[in-house]
C-alpha cells in the first residue's frame, strides 16, 4: 500500500524552499506540507529564549495534525537554536540544518571561508563548534544580515527588486571582506536557507572570485537515506503551503511557489 504521509518542511518564511528544490530533484514522489512561521518572522533577530520556546510547541502541533513520517527544519535559526529541544519532544525523525562549514572548509584554497547567517545564527556556539571540528587550519570569517533574508523573502513574495539592490548585496558581501584576511577569502557559507534563492545576486555583486555553499544537498541524502525503506505515493507529490499567520498572495508569489511543487497555500 503506498505511504502517502507527507515530509514536512518547516521555515520561518520561504527560505525552506531552497532545500525543498534540493530534496524534490532526489525524491519527486515525496508529498510535501511545507510550512512558513510568518506570523514569527524573521527568525533571525529574536533571541534564542524566543526560538527555543516558539519552535517545539509549534511543530508538536504541525506533528499531531499532519502526521508526516519525517520534519526536516529547513532554517539555519531554528536549528543551531532548537534542534535538540524538537528532538527531546518528538518522537519522529527530525533533520536539521547547519551551517556548511565541513564542505567550506574542504574546498577553501586561501584557508580563508565566510559565514554568511542571521545575525542569530552567526553568534551560535553551534558555529563555533563546526569551525573547531571542521575548519581549525582556517580563517573562519562570520557576519549575519537580516536586509538579506528581506532581500530574500521580497523576491519569492513577488516584489520587484529595491532600486538599490546591487548596492545592498554588495554591502553585505563587505561585511565579510571588510574583516581581517576577508580579501583572501574563496569560500561562502550560505548559512541561512534564504540566501541560496538570491546566490545570483551575491555572486554578480561579488569584487572577488568566490565560491558559495550550502546545505541542500547534504539534507537531501539524508532525507533519501531515512526513507528508503518507505514506500512513496506513484504519482509526483502534492505540495501544499501553510502559513501561520495572514499574508496577501500575490499571483507572482502564488507561480513562484508552484514552481517548487507547491500548488496549494492554506492557513494554521
Ligand atoms: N531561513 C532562516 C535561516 O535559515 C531564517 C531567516 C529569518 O527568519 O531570519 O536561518
Amino acid at each position: 500500500m503506498p505511504d502517502d504521509r507527507p515530509v514536512l518542511f518547516f521555515d520561518s518564511g520561504m527560505g525552506g524552499l531552497s532545500v525543498l528544490a534540493e530534496a524534490r530533484r532526489l525524491l519527486p514522489q515525496m508529498p510535501v506540507v511545507y510550512v512558513a512561521d510568518n506570523g514569527y518572522f524573521p527568525y533571525g533577530t529574536r533571541t534564542e529564549a524566543e526560538i527555543a520556546t516558539r519552535v517545539p510547541v509549534l511543530l508538536g502541533r504541525l506533528a499531531e495534525r499532519y502526521h508526516p513520517r519525517l520534519i526536516v527544519i529547513a532554517c539555519n535559526t531554528a536549528s543551531t537554536i532548537a534542534l535538540a529541544h524538537v528532538r527531546a519532544a518528538l518522537d519522529l525523525p527530525v533533520v536539521g540544518t547547519v551551517p556548511a562549514i565541513k564542505p567550506a572548509a574542504a574546498l577553501s584554497q586561501k584557508r580563508v571561508i565566510g559565514v554568511l547567517g542571521t545575525e542569530a545564527t552567526v553568534r551560535q556556539p553551534y558555529v563555533d563548534n563546526l569551525s573547531a571540528e571542521f575548519g581549525a587550519d582556517c580563517t573562519v570569517l562570520r557576519y549575519g544580515s537580516a536586509r538579506l533574508v528581506e532581500l530574500a523573502e521580497a523576491k519569492l513574495r513577488g516584489a520587484p527588486p529595491p532600486v538599490d539592490a546591487a548596492k545592498a548585496y554588495r554591502a553585505i558581501l563587505d561585511g565579510l571582506i571588510g574583516q581581517p584576511e576577508g580579501e583572501l577569502m574563496d569560500v561562502v557559507v550560505l548559512a541561512c536557507t534564504h540566501f541560496p534563492l538570491v546566490a545570483e545576486e551575491l555572486a554578480e555583486a561579488a569584487p572577488q572570485p568566490l565560491h558559495f555553499v550550502d546545505g541542500a544537498a547534504g539534507i537531501s541524502r539524508r532525507i533519501a537515506h531515512l526513507t528508503q525503506d518507505q514506500s512513496w505515493p506513484a504519482h509526483p507529490g502534492a505540495g501544499v503551503m501553510l502559513l501561520t499567520a495572514p499574508m496577501e498572495v500575490s499571483p507572482e508569489m502564488r507561480a513562484n511557489l508552484a514552481a517548487f511543487g507547491l500548488e496549494d497555500i492554506a492557513w494554521l
